[in-house]
């Protein structure tokens, strides 16, 4: 039975060896922010962290994984505090919840290895597929990440979990309620 590390928690897997890392992470380990897109190795939906290196899980067995260290969306930081969360919401480079965790597990191994990215290293170590065309917003997240770790800038945008909606729309400018007695009435 395959073992390993997943977000600092030793587990072992009952599973068919061949099983692919993606479904023993989802259905097992109940880590459900590993999202299936293509399962062929195409989207980027599914992409964690092993051993440093970010993977597509729906391409890893989970006997390929055997004695490594995953790092999942929900193990990169207990309180949103990473610099590539922070920077993604600052830039309001979030579009749908389907990408968007691999795309950040993509963004934290390139910059942990290289946190000065350039526009092209950016494009080649975050290959994910988005269909809303959140690119631009991306490279410039990604960019900001990289200066937050290397501590030229701070970034408090992201709301910590666990708190109400209402809470958070206060921490996030871009979620408060909109004054509708500031609005043009419409029709005539
Ligand atoms: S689900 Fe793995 S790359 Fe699309
Ligand atoms: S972030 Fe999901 S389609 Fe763009």
């Amino acid at each position: 039975m395959p073992r390993m590390t997943v977000n600092d928690r030793p587990l072992e897997f009952d599973m068919d060896p061949q099983t692919p890392l993606l479904w023993a992470l989802r259905d097992a380990a109940n880590l459900t922010g590993t999202k299936y897109g293509c399962g062929n190795g195409d989207c980027g939906a599914c992409m964690v962290i092993v051993d440093g290196a970010a993977l597509r899980s729906c391409l890893i067995t989970i006997a390929e994984a055997e004695g490594r260290f995953i790092t999942t969306i929900e193990g990169l930081s207990r309180d949103r505090s990473h610099p590539v969360q922070q920077a993604m919401v600052a830039e309001q480079a979030i579009q749908c919840g389907y990408c968007t965790p691999g795309i950040v597990m993509a963004a934290a191994a390139l910059i942990e290895r290289s946190p000065n990215p350039s526009e092209d290293e950016i494009k080649e170590a975050v290959p994910n597929l988005c269909r809303c065309g959140v690119y631009p917003r991306l490279v410039r997240a990604i960019q900001r990440a990289g200066r937050v770790a290397r501590r030229q800038e701070r970034i408090n945008a992201a709301p910590p979990p666990g708190i109400s909606a209402a809470d958070a729309a206060r921490e996030v400018p871009a979620l408060r309620p909109v004054d509708r007695g500031s609005e043009p009435k419409g029709g005539t």
